[in-house]
């Protein structure tokens, strides 16, 4: 049996993920969940720990993990995502966070000019180092003269299989969006790792943008791109950006991988959104997106394309959640995309 570790976490995050599971199991592909439905705010609150040692051996020996959202209002949201998430991206060293963005029917565009609202680009956002390792301190913390240094961290070999990924899933190109015109050290590693990298892929078209350009040009135009790589922050900015060019947050799919062990975590790129939890408004299109990147992630690429199929569908003839521009709640939405795959 292929194990499957579920973590729907909290607020819109079991909402979505039930749908996701349900998806799954329509498909009928010998999947074995092993639900952790204690991995939520409550229990945080209770023990003060994200992801007790037992959690973490469950998600470490599953086939890979379909994971929801977490947080939630009046917790220290920092330590627990860096209890939760962020551990299992740095300790299972997950390295790349894969985050496509489709436009799967035009009127989903912000954009005016119809010739430019075409996206099917991919960030690939580093997912191990940067700002997020959590280096640094607080000194003569809560007074006027406090100190707060949070260290950007770069490694050659962590920016090396970045960019080699990158380049590795490029159809057409990929452009390297950094900051290193203003950020001396990390920049000129991140330039010489892209250097380096580029000479092994001379078959790839490459180019090159700082990351306020990049931000701009995506809404200027944001057909042009197909792969975009990036150090974590900037990556996880950059993907809410895509996301709204493909239609919202509600749309928006991602894979946490190691692209060497394939060992995976997929999520939607959304949070947790307590501003609609528990009112069955919630699209379930990024967690279900996400189930057809786990799929591909697993070897069923089949089952990828048929969900991308009944998705694409189900959206197009308007069957959705509001957010979209529908009338379904979450379950509708879910059974919807289900009843395209009969
Ligand atoms: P969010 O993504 O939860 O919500 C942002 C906005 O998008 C909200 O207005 C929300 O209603 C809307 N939205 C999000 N997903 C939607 C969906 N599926 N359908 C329709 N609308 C949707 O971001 P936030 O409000 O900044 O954060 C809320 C909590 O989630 C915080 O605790 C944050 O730390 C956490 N968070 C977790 C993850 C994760 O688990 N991967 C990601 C982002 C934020
Ligand atoms: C994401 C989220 C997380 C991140 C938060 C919840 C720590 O925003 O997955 O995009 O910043 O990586
Ligand atoms: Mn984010």
């Amino acid at each position: 049996m292929t194990v499957i570790a579920v973590v729907p976490g909290d607020g819109i995050g079991p909402e979505v993920t039930d749908e996701a599971v349900k998806v799954l199991d329509e498909l009928g592909l010998g999947l074995d969940f092993d639900h952790l439905d204690e991995v939520n705010a409550t229990t945080f609150r209770k023990t003060g720990a994200g992801l007790s040692p037992e959690d973490f051996e469950r998600i470490r020996s599953a086939k890979s993990v379909l994971f929801g959202a977490i947080g939630a209002p009046g917790i220290n949201n920092s330590e627990y995502g860096r209890g939760v998430l962020i551990k299992m991206r740095f300790e299972l060293d997950l390295y790349v966070n894969h985050r496509p963005a489709f436009l799967w029917d035009a009127r989903l565009s912000p954009l005016r000019d119809e010739r430019r609202r075409n996206v099917d680009c991919v960030i690939v956002r580093e997912n191990s180092e940067g700002l997020y390792v959590g280096v640094g301190g607080r000194v003569r913390a809560d007074t006027p003269d406090e100190i707060a240094i949070d260290e950007e961290v770069n490694t050659y070999r962590g920016v090396s299989r970045v960019l080699d990924y990158a380049l590795s899933i490029a159809r057409k190109s990929v452009c390297l969006v950094d900051k290193s015109n203003a950020v001396p050290n990390g920049g000129k590693l991140w330039q010489r790792c892209w250097r380096e990298a580029i000479e092994r892929r001379p078959d790839i078209d490459c180019s090159h943008l700082y990351v306020d350009a990049a931000a701009m040009k995506l809404i200027a135009d944001p057909s042009v791109f197909d792969v975009i790589v990036t150090n974590n922050s900037y990556g996880d900015i950059l993907s809410d950006l895509t996301a709204q060019l493909a239609g919202g947050l509600g749309m928006a799919a991602s894979a946490n991988l190691n692209p060497k062990t394939g060992f995976g975590v997929y999520e939607p790129v959304h949070g947790s959104a307590p501003d609609i939890a528990g009112q069955g408004k919630a699209n379930p299109v990024g967690a279900i997106l996400s189930a057809a990147l786990l799929c591909e992630g697993i070897g069923l690429s089949e089952a990828a394309l048929a969900i991308r199929g009944a998705v694409s569908t189900a959206v197009s003839a308007g069957r959705c959640t509001p957010d979209i521009g529908g009338s379904l709640s979450t379950q509708e939405a879910g059974a919807a995309i289900r009843a395209e795959l009969r």
